[in-house]
């Protein structure tokens, strides 16, 4: 690995395919200074804690230290990309930053510097759904062009339609789409759902995604929780901790999974929030059976995570017009074999296509893909009729 002054790193760029992804181990105050754009500034104690902000495996990343902390450990980066590296990542570049180093006048002029404490979504979402979210959203605009009724307020759960935000206020500014993330995890689809800007192609009213996730574990929902908070979707995202149950009709409550209070990210989260509450509990979902809960989705998403207990009620969930999306392992003949996740919670190959088939749906896509591990997915898309 290559150690790089900030300016040697700068005229770098310009000529090779250096890394573009930054972790700034700097302090706080030094990174609001200036630092690279595409950057994660992190105190170290807290590097694993935060490696679902990062992006693919496969990406090259470059640290970031102080020329201080530099001088007084030379091994400082060495001993990062050991870290970085026992993790699974590429560390191809270290950058020791003289905050005299770069000629401030220049900064103008090269568009990969910024000040302030900026936040970068550097994760990338499911490469599945971004492939095809132009597509769904296009599909959903078209559907409800057509409805003029829009509904009075976003609880107003049996329109079917466009719901207005619930944090604009007033009607007509910005209208929601809803999307249901079962199994959502730390929340990256969420977030970057969260952060699309869509235009409806009648009156022009900026269209934005209502995010609602569910998941079973609590520490996943409490990194999603802050991922939305860095990137500032908080309002946009809500969040339930429940569990998908085969034997069961309702989405069933659980109690937290380990003791959060002692993590790094809990400590971190109610020094932003200080009036911290539980993870919102899933009232909303398991107080009635779910084929009895109101249809209220435009979208219902399922990745690398799928429970036959939901799959029947998918249906029901949706607005007529609305889309599923499912990516998830798929084990069956002529698909190579992996052992995790266990077979019960892999798909069958066609087991979504027939299943939705029958309900009359319209098949947008149904691909058997690869992902970055190897193993197996299949990518079902479609969309429920509507009369
Ligand atoms: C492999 S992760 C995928 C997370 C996310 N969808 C993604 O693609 O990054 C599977 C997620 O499903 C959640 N999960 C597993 N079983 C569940 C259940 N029965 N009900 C709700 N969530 C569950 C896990 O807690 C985990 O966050």
């Amino acid at each position: 690995m290559k150690i790089y002054s900030v300016d040697e790193y700068v005229a770098g760029l310009k000529e090779n395919c250096l890394p573009q992804v930054f972790i700034d181990f700097r302090s706080e105050h030094e990174y609001q200074q200036l630092h690279f754009k595409n950057s994660i500034n992190t105190v170290p104690e807290h590097l694993f804690e935060r490696l679902y902000e990062f992006p693919p495996k496969t990406e090259s990343l470059a640290i970031v230290v102080s020329q201080l902390e530099f001088q007084s450990d030379k091994s400082l980066i060495i001993d990062f990309q050991a870290k970085l590296l026992g993790k699974g990542y590429s560390v191809s570049a270290g950058i020791v930053w003289h905050k005299n180093s770069c000629d401030f006048q220049q900064l103008d002029k090269i568009s990969i510097f910024e000040t302030g404490n900026v936040y970068y979504n550097v994760f990338f979402p499911n490469p599945s759904l971004k492939a095809h979210l132009d597509l769904i959203e296009t599909l959903l605009l078209n559907r409800y062009v057509s409805s003029n009724s829009f509904g009075s307020c976003y609880t107003d759960l049996q329109c079917d339609s466009l719901i207005p935000s619930k944090t604009q206020g007033s009607e007509g500014l910005t209208k929601n789409l809803n999307i249901l993330d079962l199994g959502c995890g730390c929340g990256r689809d969420l977030v970057y759902m969260a952060s699309r800007k869509i235009f409806h192609p009648i009156d022009g009213a900026e269209v934005r995604w209502r995010c609602i996730g569910l998941d079973s574990l609590d520490y996943c929902l409490l990194k999603a929780r802050i991922l939305a908070l860095r990137s500032g979707f908080s309002d946009q995202i809500e969040l339930y901790h429940a569990k998908i149950s085969a034997n069961s009709d309702h989405f069933l409550p659980v109690k937290n999974n380990r003791n959060l209070t002692q993590s790094n990210i809990f400590k971190f989260y109610v020094s932003c929030f200080p009036q911290y509450s539980e993870i919102d509990p899933a009232v909303q979902f398991y107080f009635k059976s779910i084929d009895s809960l109101p249809k209220q989705y435009h979208l219902i998403t399922s990745i690398r995570f799928v429970d036959r207990g939901i799959l029947d009620s998918i249906d029901n969930l949706l607005y007529d017009g609305g889309v599923v999306f499912i990516s998830t392992f798929v084990q069956g003949p002529n698909i190579p074999h992996f052992d995790k996740p266990a077979p019960e919670h892999c798909l069958k190959p066609n087991e979504l296509l027939d299943l939705f088939l029958n309900k009359k749906y319209k098949i947008i896509s149904n691909a058997i893909e690869k992902i970055e591990d190897g193993r197996s997915v299949n990518t079902f898309i479609a969309q429920k009729p509507w009369p």
